[in-house]
């Protein structure tokens, strides 16, 4: 059996849906059942019930498992729910842990210097020196991230971000869902760490133009300071420690500037890298505001 945590999350509810797809049976880990929506009604998907923070509600998720696809939210507590659930895992025998990680696309990032990113790392050094089979996922930035700038876009046709003229290559999370199921499906990729990017590093007045073009209206790139953009985050609902990382980021962002595209885990698993045209031309709904999309804070 295979279980994917963070079920009910963005990454998660894309790969359980990629499994469901392509008619595979998969174990899907929720917190919360009630908010599992239409992932319950998918063929040959089982939603269970457990907190990786809490071993003793885990039983029912890993009896069976021989791999796990590791995914929790990027806040303060990911370091102790991650490894918590390595020692669960490798306890109850699951023989191969596939953790779902992060690289910024921004050439010369340094992950120490951010919680989230220190943390993915402390994570991966710890499933290392366990002695389960490990694959390590490293998407870029997600396009889904672009629904957060909606409000925005809808009211004034504007996307304002304080990043200037820097560039980022965004994934799509289909696409880190279609690497996932192969990872997970398929022999070969134990002791592998896979890099990702989408197929194109642009500025965010490029970004405009593909949201502009998929929906039909004008849609210009307003570049915000900082400590604005901070504000708004925090008058949209957003926890003051995520407004703060997300200021912290940004400005790192906005100070190296450049990014590089890595396309080799696409290349070597045969995926089609998605562009943000065609991100936002599918999204288009969204972007337009007729259609509802949850930010989950983290
Ligand atoms: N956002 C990006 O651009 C980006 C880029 C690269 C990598 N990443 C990484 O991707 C990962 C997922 O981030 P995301 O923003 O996509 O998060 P997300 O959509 O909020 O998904 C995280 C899921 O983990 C679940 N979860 C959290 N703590 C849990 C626990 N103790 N037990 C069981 N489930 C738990 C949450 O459950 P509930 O639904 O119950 O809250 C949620 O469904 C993070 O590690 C992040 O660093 C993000």
């Amino acid at each position: 059996m295979i279980l994917i945590t963070g079920a009910n999350g963005r990454p998660g509810s894309a790969t359980v849906r990629e499994f469901a797809r392509n008619k595979e049976p998969v174990r899907a880990l929720v917190r919360d059942p009630a908010k599992a929506g239409d992932l319950r009604e998918l063929p040959g998907v089982e939603v269970v019930q457990g907190d990786m923070l809490w071993p003793e509600t885990l039983q029912d998720a890993l009896a069976g498992v021989d791999r796990a696809l590791m995914i929790s939210g990027a806040g303060p507590l990911m370091l102790e729910t991650q490894c918590t659930f390595i020692d669960a895992a490798i306890r109850a025998g699951v023989g191969h842990i596939v953790k779902l990680s992060g690289k910024d696309s921004i050439d010369g990032f340094d992950n120490e210097k951010f919680r989230s990113s220190r943390s993915h790392e402390q994570i991966q050094r710890y499933l290392l020196a366990s002695d389960v089979k490990w694959t390590i996922l490293q998407p870029s930035q997600f396009m889904h991230v672009y629904f957060e700038e909606v409000p925005d876009i809808v009211a004034s046709g504007e996307l304002r971000l304080p990043l200037g003229d820097t560039t980022l290559a965004p994934i799509d999370i289909d696409d880190i869902a279609k690497v996932a199921y192969k990872v997970l499906t398929t022999s070969g990729h134990e002791g592998r760490v896979y890099p990702m990017t989408g197929p194109e590093a642009f500025t965010m007045a490029e970004a405009a133009g593909y949201i502009s073009d998929a929906i039909g209206k004008p849609v210009r790139y307003v570049d915000v300071s900082s400590e604005e953009k901070s504000r708004a985050w925090l008058e949209a609902g957003y926890p003051p420690p995520r407004a703060t990382a997300f200021a912290q980021l940004f400005e790192e962002r906005r100070r190296l500037g450049r990014s590089s595209v890595d396309l080799s885990t696409h290349l070597r698993l045969g995926i089609e890298p998605t562009t943000f045209a065609q991100f936002a031309r599918r999204y288009a709904d969204i972007f337009q505001g007729g259609a509802q999309y949850t930010v989950t804070p983290a």
